[in-house]
């Protein structure tokens, strides 16, 4: 989206705190919908209000009722109401990545003051745990209805951003599920079903309709000067299908997403939203979207006016739509589409099938049934919204999510009744909007890490810096305290004004003085210190790890509106972690190194470039993808795998007769082939707990393959002594196999190695 521009209802959407005078005093009471016929006896007649008719009977008798204008004004994210057929004016923007979340269609008012607030998503993803992806999604939704049944937001929700976070500078990793194809895409079908399924199973219909963006390949946003509204990614073709585009892949077929949003970026000198391979060609053509394609908001705009790679806004309008896009955000088409049909640019048959998208997701979702009151979810309202279960599994989110990154002497967890009395500091520990991160609304209430710990120690706090800048750090007194106290807990990191939407990170080490204030605290503390990192992407901290005088260090994301208490869960042992670090923790020098507008995923020794994520890059991390640490200890056993696995060709196949390194994950040779490994886990610690399980596998170096993947994951809870079962179920074409130079997928022939923790497996793949 972008940032404030054109309206007040942008405004809205970016402000973090509103203004009261923003709102308005007495909120609209009534949801907005069509076919109103208890108020309007004549449109008991038309087919497009009847239910009895399926979606595509109904979307063509509406289209067919319309005349041009009308049709363009559905064509936009502000959609204007056609009174003679008792349709209302609707708002498409709607927001929620981690909760319902304020945006041009979504307010809060005085009778829903606030919704569940979920971590930021990178700390969701941290939990590997895909049920709870599509439970949070489940409480967002039902979150989302109450609210539309009271007027205050809208049923279309651009969420969740599946970008791979491809770069540890970008300001937006944040609202990602990491750098991981496999992780992202599981993500992606998780919290969209989440969003969209209905209760009593019915797939034609929608709960809400939820929006995979930005395709594709988007991941900068302003960089040393480089803006996202003009920036070429340069992406090869296998890097575009193998890290890039399977997000969304699954997002559409997994999912069954209804809407995916096009970026502002080029790809290979095209804009993504006037692309049509791109979008007709692979959205629609090859993974047969069931819903509508809109364009991120100015984004048309921009490939006019920013990028130039149009002569006029017609021709801008007509590319977009001719392209596949069917939806507008902001007002370009509202402008400058009739002119198109005018010049001949643009024809009505495609603006038809546009608006059928629009109005089939519209029609799914029961916007056309009528009074919604009498409808699945009609009675739902604000009392549905910040249940003591909905902040609960926050809460449980953020505890399953957060890292422990290092834990020397088992420091922690403290011991409440040991410990008594804990100094903390740093400027986030007092952190309450901070923890709730970008495209959020009003959460039901903070618990901030200092409230958190306090409720089971006392304590006492100082900031160390004023704010997270941390221009210069307040060392003196921040070492009085942490001397006199059993324990130290150092709340540091990010926050919005250090890597967000619009502003790319420079530097990865923590912001200004908090590294000296974190050594010099340490330093001068008799106990235990414990850094606690809040931030969306990764930071280089090895000087905390190699400091003996810190003892555990700990990443908690933007951990939502119960972060703090979650912290404390963690810190005081009434939770082990079991957080897997979703992205790759680089050092600084990284950034010296590469080129943040960089696409490429491959090292190449020529140059010298090391590569990106754990999948590709070889040099040195501060913490690897994948780290994690608990409070118990698992051991791994294989009980049964595979030694071998037989790819069927047919007769006659070239591969037979002469050596192949290997061959094409064609359809006809994919029918069945799959095995399963069989794990045993057990706790043989002393804590009770969850563990996460990451199946990896290297394939043989052909076709400049992945030197490790991952092929599963899975998480279980254990109590001490106990042992479970993980089974996985890998599909050879999907998971085991990789992508050529020229995008087509192959199964590499040889010996894969496959690996979870230190237990190693090799499976030879042959004809
Ligand atoms: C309308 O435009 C589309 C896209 O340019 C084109 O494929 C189609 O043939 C046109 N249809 C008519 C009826 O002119």
């Amino acid at each position: 989206m972008a940032p404030a521009k054109h309206s007040l209802l942008i405004l809205l959407c970016f402000a973090i705190t509103i203004p009261s005078y923003f709102i308005p005093v007495s909120s609209q009471n009534k949801p907005v919908f069509a076919c109103d016929v208890s108020n309007n006896r004549d449109l008991r007649s038309l087919k497009f209000c009847d239910q009895s008719f399926d979606v595509k009977t109904r979307v063509a008798d509406l289209v067919s009722r319309l005349t041009l204008q009308e049709k363009i004004g559905w064509m936009s994210s502000t959609s204007k109401g056609i009174t003679r057929l008792g349709i209302p004016e609707y708002q498409w923007w709607s927001e929620a990545l981690h909760g319902v979340a304020r945006s041009p269609g979504t307010q809060f008012s005085s009778l829903v003051p606030g919704a569940t607030s979920f971590p930021q998503t990178i700390l969701a993803a941290a939990t590997f745990n895909d049920p709870l992806f599509e439970a949070i999604g489940k409480v967002v939704s039902t979150e989302a209805r109450a609210m539309y049944n009271v007027g205050l937001t809208g049923l279309t929700f651009w969420a969740p951003n599946v970008n791979i976070f491809r770069d540890p500078r970008w300001g937006r990793g944040q609202e990602t599920p990491g750098e991981d194809p496999s992780l992202s895409s599981r993500y992606a079908a998780a919290y969209v079903k989440g969003l969209q399924q209905r209760d009593d199973g019915d797939i034609n219909r929608l709960k809400v309709a939820a929006c995979c963006k930005h395709y594709t390949a988007y991941d900068l946003d302003f960089w040393k000067g480089i803006e996202r509204y003009s920036f070429n990614a340069v992406v090869t073709r296998q890097d575009l299908d193998d890290t890039f585009q399977p997000p969304f892949k699954s997002c559409v077929l997994d999912g069954n997403v209804a809407s995916v949003m096009c970026s502002y970026n080029q790809v290979n000198g095209k804009p993504t939203c006037g692309d049509p391979d791109l979008l007709n060609g692979v959205i629609r053509g090859q993974w047969n979207l069931n819903g509508y394609i809109v364009s991120d908001c100015d984004s048309l705009e921009k490939m006019f006016s920013s990028q130039h790679y149009t002569k006029t806004p017609e021709e801008t309008a007509a590319l977009a739509v001719n392209s596949g896009m069917d939806l507008n955000c902001n007002h370009f088409i509202s402008s400058n589409a009739l002119a198109a049909v005018n010049r001949g640019l643009l024809n009505e048959t495609a603006i038809n099938r546009a608006i059928s998208n629009n109005f089939a997701t519209m029609m799914r979702l029961g916007f056309f049934d009528g009074e919604p009151s009498k409808q699945l979810y009609g009675n739902l309202g604000p009392k549905d919204l910040c249940t003591e279960a909905n902040q609960e599994l926050a809460r449980e989110v953020a505890q399953q999510g957060i890292v422990l990154l290092k834990n020397s002497e088992n420091s922690l967890p403290l011991s409440p009744t040991a410990i008594k009395t804990l100094a903390v500091i740093g400027p986030n520990a007092k952190a309450t909007e901070t923890m709730i991160g970008n495209y959020a609304g009003t959460p039901c209430r903070y618990t901030s890490p200092w409230e958190g710990l306090m409720r089971s120690v006392p304590t006492i706090y100082d900031p160390g810096c004023i704010n997270v800048l941390c221009k210069t750090a307040q060392i003196e007194g921040a070492k009085r305290i942490a001397a006199s106290q059993d324990a130290v807990v150092l709340v540091m990191g990010s926050d919005q004004s250090i890597e967000r939407e619009t502003m790319d990170r420079v530097d990865i080490t923590l912001p200004g003085q908090q590294q000296l204030l974190v050594s010099e605290v340490a330093k001068v503390s008799k106990g235990p210190v414990i850094l606690v990192i809040m931030s969306g992407g990764g930071m280089d901290v090895q000087f905390a790890k190699d400091d003996p005088k810190i003892t555990s260090i700990l990443w908690v994301g933007f951990p939502g509106e119960a972060g703090g208490a979650a912290i404390s869960d963690i810190i005081f042992g009434y939770h082990s972690p079991s957080g897997r670090l979703p992205m790759t923790w680089y050092p600084q020098s990284y950034t010296k190194q590469v080129e943040m507008t960089n696409m490429n995923m491959r090292a190449d020794p020529k140059t010298g470039y090391p590569g990106r994520t754990y999948r590709f890059y070889k040099g040195p991390t501060v913490f690897p993808f994948g780290h994690g640490l608990t409070y118990s200890e698992f051991s791994h056993n294989l009980v049964d795998a595979p030694k071998l696995v037989y790819v069927p060709l047919e007769e006659g196949h070239v591969c037979l007769s002469t050596k192949c390194k290997s061959i094409d994950a064609l359809e006809e040779t994919c029918k069945n082939l799959a095995f399963d490994i069989h794990l045993s886990v057990k706790n043989v610690g002393k804590m009770r707990g969850s563990h996460t399980v990451l199946l990896f596998s290297s394939p043989p170096q052909v076709h400049n393959s992945p030197q490790k993947q991952l092929l599963g994951f899975e998480k279980l809870h254990l109590m001490p002594e106990e042992e479970g079962m993980v089974r996985f179920n890998i599909d050879v074409c999907k998971q085991l196999s990789l992508v050529d130079e020229n995008g087509h997928r192959k199964i590499a022939l040889g010996q894969h190695l496959l690996h979870v923790a230190s237990l190693t497996h090799f499976l030879n793949v042959g004809i």
